[in-house]
């Protein structure tokens, strides 16, 4: 089996996938959003702290396993640098130990396997890759390459939810919490908010400008002494409703200009039902299948990077503990 190590940014996950079966035989998350949530975002320096007591703990539990190992699969790129550098650790001793080879796997492309955890990948294959760190357009061809075709100028998809849910006290992260309060908006016309780009030429994503128009309404509402659950549920559904329009007025055009067969939505974001309803009416448009990771591993978890590392395993794709670098930058995109 293939053990899967992340611990890219506020998650410490660990997972054993089967390498013929694409069984999954352990998963198993700690989440860290409690503990950041009082600081409205993730704090580098609690975060590595926190990495550093749960990634020993999960580790623990597979004990048993460890004989069983033939390669360990770790998020080595892109994400906190203090945070990466726990599992990497981590990998690097273990392969030691256990004399068996280690795979850096890089963050984004570990959320591309989330869409196979339990089949083998079909392509070619246009991705939607909406998270708390990037939002991109991407075309992979029928040879694995990966090609960009959109990515965000400023602040990411699922970003702009958390520091739209930070500046409406709502806690961290926001995605999840500003989606829920847009389903209690009342009055649906209330906030008309800007959507970026619009009837721009440029095929890339911007959300800094819809924040600030946000922050501007919030501002003016508790200038004025008021600023209710109402305002606040009113002002999350035009914030998403702009945020999801942004999106598919830049990915429509990529649908005009491809021609997709199978298309899938991945990271922490793709939980965004509004989107999805959007996702789902484009692709029956063009005729092209929409491909979903199951909710629970939409986030940051360890399965889709044990995934991602049984590909590398099974194609001889393989390192030696020295040759995996960490960095906090993608180098490279290679599915
Ligand atoms: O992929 P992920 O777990 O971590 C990164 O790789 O960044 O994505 C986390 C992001 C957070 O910004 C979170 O607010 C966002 O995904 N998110 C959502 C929703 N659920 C999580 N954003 C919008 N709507 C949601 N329902
Ligand atoms: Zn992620």
């Amino acid at each position: 089996m293939i053990l899967g190590i992340e611990s890219s940014c506020d998650d410490s996950s660990v997972a054993l996938l089967s390498i013929d079966g694409l069984k999954l035989i352990h998963h198993k998350k700690i989440s860290q959003d409690a503990e950041h949530s009082a600081w409205g975002g993730v704090v580098p320096e609690l975060a590595a702290r926190l990495h550093t007591k749960a990634l020993p703990a999960l580790l623990d539990e597979i004990r048993p396993f460890f004989t069983k190992i033939k390669a360990i699969a770790v998020t080595n790129e892109p994400g906190l640098s203090v945070s990466l550098i726990g599992g990497v650790s981590m990998a690097k001793t273990l392969s030691m130990s256990l004399k068996v080879p280690i795979i850096g796997v890089n963050h984004l492309i570990g959320h591309i396997y989330s869409l196979f955890l339990q089949s083998e990948i079909s392509l070619p294959l246009g991705v939607l890759l909406v998270s708390g760190g990037h939002t991109m357009i991407l075309s992979i061809d029928e040879s694995k390459n990966v090609e960009i075709l959109a990515s965000t100028g400023d602040d990411s998809f699922g970003e702009s939810f958390d520091k739209v849910a930070k500046m409406l006290g709502l806690g961290y992260p926001g995605g999840s919490v500003v989606a829920q309060m847009a389903l209690d908006c009342k009055s649906k016309d209330r906030f008309k908010f800007p959507v970026p780009l619009k009837g721009d030429e440029r095929l890339e994503y911007s959300f800094s400008g819809l924040k600030n128009a946000v922050r501007v309404t919030i501002q003016r509402l508790k200038d004025s002494g008021k600023l209710n659950q109402n305002d606040i549920s009113d002002i999350c559904y035009g914030f998403e409703n702009a945020a999801c329009e942004h999106i598919m007025d830049k990915l429509s055009r990529v649908f005009k200009e491809r021609n997709f067969k199978k298309f899938g939505v991945v990271g922490g974001a793709s939980a965004n039902l509004n989107l999805r309803a959007r996702l789902d009416e484009i692709c029956k448009k063009y005729e092209c299948e929409l491909l979903l990771a199951p909710l629970e591993f939409c986030a940051d978890n360890a399965a889709m990077i044990a995934r991602a590392g049984r590909e590398r395993y099974i194609n001889n794709d393989l390192s030696n503990y020295k040759d995996i670098k960490m960095s906090p930058r993608t180098t490279s995109l290679l599915l």
